[in-house]
């Protein structure tokens, strides 16, 4: 059965029709799946946006819903994510929706008779993330190419910076970073631009969580707003038609002045509503083996 790993196995192609499957979902131009089919939402990590979304997606779909924590299931007797797979599959679940901390991991589960979703592995990737920030931005825009995309915050532990700058530059975006010299990730650029550049230059400007469960750096909070985010007075220098995405959940007054999350620009909560749809379209897309 086919995956959703990775944004790097998607092509152009596959993205642009998630779009127009999303668009049906969108205008309810869809028939739920009347065959019984079972999905299982796996989180052993927290989540409310893609956890709640991925639930109403499935639901929305006339699917089977069922949900696996860490803390009131086998794991923690030590059973393993194949182990747990292995038995999903084996139970008659066709969809797996799983996120967990270990980068790569799904990848040795691959040969399961299930379809996965990783739906955010660590540091590693977050697709269905990264598929709605594509869509929301092509919502506003209708094209990639030749758009500036500035990338702020945490590169280096961000799923969400990994996933959408692949993306972004294999649909033609130019995409810049911003960050702290802490934070800096190789694997993505050498090059960075202040947030001031940024705001005159972007199009799009993608704000990151400071993700502080992932590191110990206790101070990065002090002037953070003022040095690295946007405040009121940098949102005031974007281009008219630019537009501010978020991942969420958003560290108000740190990433963002708390006044600018619900702004004119701002399509943060955009940005969930369309998770909604463009989630309706990969488990579609995946139970119809088109991915
Ligand atoms: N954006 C996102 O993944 O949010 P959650 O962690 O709440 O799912």
């Amino acid at each position: 059965r086919p995956h959703l790993l990775s944004m790097q196995q998607l092509t152009n192609e596959q993205i642009f029709h998630l779009f127009q499957l999303a668009d049906q979902m969108k205008n309810n131009l869809y028939l739920p799946v009347e065959r019984q089919t079972f999905a299982a939402n796996v989180f052993l990590e927290p989540s409310t946006r893609t956890k709640m979304s991925f639930q109403v997606a499935e639901t929305r779909l006339g699917l089977e819903t069922m949900n696996l924590d860490g803390e009131s299931s086998s794991f923690t007797k030590g059973e393993s994510l194949y182990d747990t797979l292995k038995t999903l599959e084996s139970i008659g679940v066709e969809v797996a929706v799983v996120r967990q901390s270990e980068v790569g991991l799904l990848d040795q589960c691959k040969d399961l008779n299930l379809s996965l979703i990783n739906a955010g592995d660590g540091c590693g990737e977050h697709p269905t993330q990264s598929l709605l920030d594509l869509y929301t931005i092509h919502e506003h825009f209708q094209h990639f190419e030749g758009l500036h995309v500035a990338i702020a915050g945490d590169l280096k532990h961000s799923r969400v910076a990994r996933s959408n700058a692949h993306a972004l530059r294999k649909l033609g975006a130019e995409v810049s970073f911003v960050t702290k010299p802490e934070w800096q990730d190789p694997t993505l650029t050498d090059r960075y631009i202040t947030m001031d550049e940024a705001v005159h230059e972007c199009d799009v400007l993608m704000l990151l969580r400071i993700q502080h469960e992932r590191h110990t750096d206790s101070g990065e909070e002090l002037g953070y707003l003022e040095n690295y985010g946007l405040t009121k007075e940098r949102e005031a220098m974007m281009h008219p038609n630019a537009i501010i995405l978020h991942p969420a959940p958003v560290n108000r007054g740190v990433e963002i002045d708390s006044d600018l999350v619900e702004s004119p620009k701002s399509r943060i909560f955009r940005q969930m509503t369309n998770g909604v749809t463009i989630r309706m379209a990969i488990i579609e897309a995946l139970l119809k083996g088109e991915l």
